[in-house]
Parts: C-alpha cells; sequence; structure tokens
C-alpha cells in the first residue's frame, strides 16, 4: 500500500504537468508517488480504473508508463484541487494505491 507518510519519507523528484512527483524516480520501472494531496503511487498501481470512474469530480486521467512492471498506464491526479476529499477512490482501489489527504 501507499505510505501515508510520504510527505516525510521522500523528496519531491520533479513536477508532471501541475503537481509534483515524490521520489525516487528510475524510469521506466520506478516511478513514484503522483501528487500530495490526492497522491497516487505509481509504483503500486495496476490500472484498475476504479478511481477514474468514481471520482465525482474527475480528478484523475491516464497517463501513459510504457514498460512500468505493473501496468503500462496509470491514473494521474490532473485535477487534485479539484478534490472534495469524500475518499471514494481510497476505498475503491484494489491495491491501496491512492492517499487522499483531507485538511
Ligand atoms: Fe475524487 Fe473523492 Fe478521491 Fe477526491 S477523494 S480524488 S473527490 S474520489
Ligand atoms: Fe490504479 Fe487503483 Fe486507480 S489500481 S487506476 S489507482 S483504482
Ligand atoms: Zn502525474
Amino acid at each position: 500500500a501507499i505510505d501515508p507518510k510520504f510527505e516525510e519519507n521522500r523528496d519531491v523528484a520533479e513536477q508532471h504537468e501541475d503537481h509534483r512527483v515524490w521520489g525516487p524516480v528510475d524510469e521506466p520501472e520506478q516511478l513514484g508517488i503522483h501528487g500530495t494531496h490526492v497522491a497516487v503511487d505509481f509504483d503500486i498501481c495496476i490500472a484498475d480504473g476504479a478511481c477514474l470512474e468514481d471520482c465525482p469530480v474527475d480528478v484523475f486521467e491516464w497517463t501513459d508508463t510504457p514498460d512500468h512492471p505493473e501496468s503500462e498506464i496509470k491514473a494521474d491526479p490532473a485535477r487534485e484541487e479539484q478534490c472534495i476529499d469524500c475518499m471514494l477512490c481510497v476505498d475503491v482501489c484494489p491495491v491501496d494505491a491512492i492517499d487522499v489527504d483531507p485538511g
């Protein structure tokens, strides 16, 4: 599962679009955690898609991650600032790849 203390345990490696990526990043095998308020551990995500289907405010979009061992697409928290903290994505992800930190 995603480390809920990732902000303490990891460093920001880069930006992707408008959000942070928490490292380590070593492409294509190791991709880190995308987002901060809505954080998706790309190294855990298996592209189940429940988060994209269920988020009421459309926070996620697919991004291509060719040659990653778990899946070749990932749920990117592209609009994390729109999150209303309903926690649905956290509940539905089958591999606990998502952390949402209200407040
Ligand atoms: Fe969307 Fe709710 Fe998850 Fe926020 S907590 S990203 S609003 S499903
Ligand atoms: Fe990935 Fe979990 Fe969403 S596996 S696509 S973060 S439901
Ligand atoms: Zn991203």
